[in-house]
């Protein structure tokens, strides 16, 4: 089970703190609403309700076990999941193994982006007859994940491949392009259920084939995300972590600490801190509230990692602008054990690290930065892995999904859709020349055409 450490966001330790009584209100409010906000249950939280979707993937292991590389072709929600449960659960090095030891298992790599050399790098590499790539797209039409798959066919026709045994397409169950090509083709395909949004979809086939196809255990990452379940849905908000963070972070941003800051001490658990950015960013960052008026809200995520950023920006944390809560991740027991040997005994100002283990060295780090910062007036709350397995990974997904829909009750915004991305990609398939957008480009054209270039 996680562990939450809110001391530091409260008066008692902090002197600009929150009172408790400060929170009593809102937190009535919310436990008042509680049901309103997860009844219907949403669409991430329904489908731990069954095995429908974990057997769907498992389904497709022996065909997946043939190959030797994954390829995940996603973007955004689409692969920050992916990513986020590649560096937790496998170790770091796991693409440099032979496959002998990675126990018959894949290979997994992203192509998120369009970067001709990220793509060429990464393409290059691997034996496209050994590989297999997962084109997931939600609306099934997005420019990079499209662009990102032509090439890949491209490649393999070129090869003479057969493109039918090397693609599998996630995407919904009837519209965009890849539904398309997949009926009249007949490419294998995983459906991502209608009610779940792409920043939400890490626990469906979105996240779960690539993880399955590099041995990570998916029963026990649904089953720690079940266990989140119960033990974030409680509507006495007080035993409820998830609901006492999102209470914590909804109070700091009504008194202008704007920013969020995630900082697992733990290299395996940074990316899950990209995929809380994203979470955070996307689902709260409105212009409108539900009724329709300009609020433009939001806290901005910020991901940071112990203890490098220590040297890098635990200084603006401290001193510089009070706009800032700190979430501070810990592990407890990192699984290896690495013990800084007895050298120099005759150096005081070594002797402090002799027989060390190098996790106790981490987690005094984490401490002495959450206590400096509480002491510069930060507040920050600390979330402890016991381990880091499926599990706790499974627990944590739920966790901040669970805080997400809460603070976007809390804000009064709608946290399951991003209309302000639409006009971005719009602009794009416009710039591109893409049919039916011209109307688009001339308005904005027009409206950008002032320039001051140097
Ligand atoms: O959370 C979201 O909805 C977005 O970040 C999407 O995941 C991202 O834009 C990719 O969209 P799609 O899955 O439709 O390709």
């Amino acid at each position: 089970m996680l562990k939450y450490d809110f001391s530091f966001a409260f008066r008692e330790t902090l002197e600009s703190g929150l009172a408790f009584d400060e929170m009593t209100e809102i937190g009535k409010t919310l436990s008042a609403n509680f049901e309103k906000i997860f009844l219907p249950l949403p669409g991430f939280l329904r489908i731990l309700e069954d095995d429908e979707i974990i057997d769907e993937v498992k389904a497709l292991r022996s065909w997946i076990e043939k190959f030797d590389n994954f390829v995940v072709i996603g973007i955004g929600g689409s692969a920050l999941g992916n990513q986020a449960l590649h560096f937790a659960l496998k170790p770091i090095n796991w693409n440099l193994y032979e496959r002998d030891k990675r126990a018959g298992k894949a290979r997994v790599f992203l192509l998120d982006n369009v970067d001709p050399d990220m793509i060429t790098a990464i393409l290059g590499e691997l034996d496209l007859g050994k590989t297999v790539f997962n084109v997931i797209s939600k609306s099934g039409t997005t420019a990079e994940s499209m662009a990102n798959y032509l090439i890949v066919r491209g490649l393999l026709e070129k090869l003479d491949l057969p493109v039918k045994d090397h693609f599998i397409f996630t995407t919904d169950k009837e519209n965009g392009v890849l539904r398309q090509i997949a009926d009249s083709e007949g490419i294998r395909t995983l459906t991502i259920p209608e009610d779940v949004g792409g920043r939400f979809s890490v626990l469906t086939p979105v996240g779960l084939l690539s993880a399955a196809a590099e041995g990570i255990d998916i029963d026990l990452l649904y089953e720690g995300a079940r266990f989140g379940k119960e033990r974030y849905l409680r509507e006495d908000v007080k035993s409820n972590p998830a609901a006492v963070s999102a209470l914590i972070h909804y109070a700091y941003l009504k008194k202008g600490h704007n920013i969020s800051v995630m900082m697992p001490y733990s290299n395996r658990l940074y990316t899950l801190a990209d995929w809380y950015r994203q979470l955070w960013a996307e689902s709260l960052g409105k212009k409108f509230d539900v009724s329709g008026r300009i609020v433009h809200c939001g806290q901005t995520p910020v991901k940071s990692l112990g203890a490098i950023d220590q040297h890098s920006q635990v200084q603006l944390y401290s001193e510089g602008p009070r706009d800032k809560i700190v979430t501070l991740i810990k592990v407890e027991d990192f699984g290896n054990q690495l013990t800084i040997p007895f050298i120099h005994s005759d150096i005081e100002a070594l002797s402090y690290l002799n027989g060390v283990e190098v996790g106790e060295l981490l987690n005094a780090e984490l401490k002495g930065t959450a206590i400096a910062l509480a002491a510069n007036g930060v507040p920050n709350i600390a979330v402890t892995f016991p381990q880091i397995d499926e599990v706790h990974v499974g627990e944590f997904i739920v966790s901040y999904e669970i805080q997400t829909a809460i603070m976007g009750f809390l804000l009064r915004v709608n946290p399951y859709d991003q209309p302000g991305v639409e006009l971005g990609k719009k602009l794009t398939y416009a710039f591109m020349g893409r049919k039916g957008y011209e109307e688009v480009r001339d308005r904005y054209e027009e409206k950008t055409s002032w320039r001051f270039e140097l």
